[in-house]
């Protein structure tokens, strides 16, 4: 595999040599199946770290500089920084990488070693066991950091991760690729927890392998001040994101209803409740399948194996409904009040349970 270690820098002079030269010290330990290369990306820092990476990068033939115009924020730096990977350096996976000596070049060859067992994300954390925050790091730096993992992990339901906001990863970027790196909601710290989410979305394997995480000795931190409030906005706007889903899911098949009634009664006007009722759930199915292609899911494309699918989960509410009608008239007699009241219900039930299968099965995501 073709490894590229990013290091986005502002103003890290006084750190990136050492970081560096840490690095190149353990790349005899990854073995001969890796290849291993740095990139500095670096904003254009006034204190010159430009120029010691250029110096780094005669010293040792796998140190590459990426300037950038202008600090334009830490997801805005990896996001091109990881396309110039991808694009240029033919990278088959990207560490994010700190340049203040927080993230210890010991961990590499052990969060390799992850990606070769089956990882597609291995992610350097401090809430793991083993791993751990920096004893100097001030209480309020530690509760931000712990409440805004604490509430990521709540808000977006991934409360099988530990450590969301780690600035320490690896990804292979056959994932990375299928993430549309120009609409991260934040160009700051916070594109890591979209990215993050991203790629559980994603089904990507994803392994949290324990750190210490040191404080930096040297130079400022560059933890913007509105990371809170970037993060929090980040975090709601990929649930709701999430929810608008379940909307549009439940606006489709609303109306899946009302046409599933309709042709209810003017089935009913000739055939019998069998075949009126099992009828009028395929004109509803072929509707929803129809709105939730177009509108719901219209990133995934048409497929008929989708739709025999769809046919195939739905079935289970086709039952669902079948019961009701039929249990229903059997217990209350026949009318037509009476059987519209109970296929009206029947859709109900069966919409709950549609849900969950267009979710998990139909529509499921990779
Ligand atoms: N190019 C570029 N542009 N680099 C930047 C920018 C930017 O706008 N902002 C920060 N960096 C670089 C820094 O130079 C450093 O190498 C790295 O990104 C991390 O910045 P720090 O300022 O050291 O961040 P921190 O120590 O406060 O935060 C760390 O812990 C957080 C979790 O608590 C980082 O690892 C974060 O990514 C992480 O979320
Ligand atoms: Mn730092």
């Amino acid at each position: 595999m073709k490894i590229v270690v990013v290091i986005p820098t502002y103003n890290e002079r006084q750190n990136i040599g050492a970081t560096i030269d840490g690095i190149e010290a353990i790349v005899s330990k990854i073995g001969p199946k890796h290849q291993l290369e740095i990139l500095v990306i670096d904003d254009n820092s006034p204190d010159g770290t430009a120029e010691l990476v250029k110096a780094k990068g005669q010293e040792f033939g796998n140190v590459k500089l990426l300037p950038n115009q202008e600090k334009q924020g830490l997801g805005a730096a990896y996001v091109k920084a990881f396309k110039y990977a991808m694009a240029k350096l033919g990278a088959d996976a990207v560490f994010e990488y700190d340049a203040d000596g927080s993230h210890q070049p010991q961990y590499l060859p052990g969060m390799i070693n992850e990606l070769d067992k089956g990882a597609d994300v291995v992610v350097g954390s401090r809430y793991v066991p083993g791993g751990s925050m920096p004893d100097n790091w001030g209480i309020n730096r530690k509760l931000i950091s712990y409440f805004g993992n604490f509430i990521a992990r709540s808000v977006l339901w991934a409360w099988q991760y530990k450590d969301m906001t780690s600035g320490f990863r690896v990804t292979k970027t056959e994932w990375l690729k299928q993430i549309d790196l120009d609409n991260l909601l934040s160009r700051q710290f916070a594109y890591k927890i979209h990215l993050y989410y991203a790629l559980h979305r994603l089904g990507a394997k994803i392994v949290e392998f324990p750190i210490d995480f040191i404080d930096r000795s040297k130079g400022k931190s560059k933890f913007p001040r509105n990371n809170i409030i970037d993060s929090l906005r980040v975090v709601f706007t990929l649930r709701w994101r999430q929810n608008e889903k379940l909307f549009k899911v439940l606006l489709v098949g609303g109306l899946g209803s009302v046409v599933q009634l309709i042709f209810y009664n003017l089935f009913r006007l000739r055939m019998n409740l069998t075949w009126s009722q099992n009828l009028s759930i395929e004109t509803a199915i072929i509707s929803n399948f129809i709105l939730n292609n177009i509108w719901t899911f219209k990133e995934k494309g048409w497929s008929l194996a989708r739709f025999i699918k769809f046919n195939l989960s739905s079935f289970g509410s086709l039952i669902i409904q079948n019961i009701v009608l039929f249990g229903g008239v059997a217990l209350l007699g026949q009318s037509i009040i009476i059987e519209n009241i109970l296929v009206t219900v029947g859709i109900i039930l069966g919409a709950i349970w549609n849900y969950l299968m267009y979710t998990r099965v139909v529509w499921k995501t990779k």
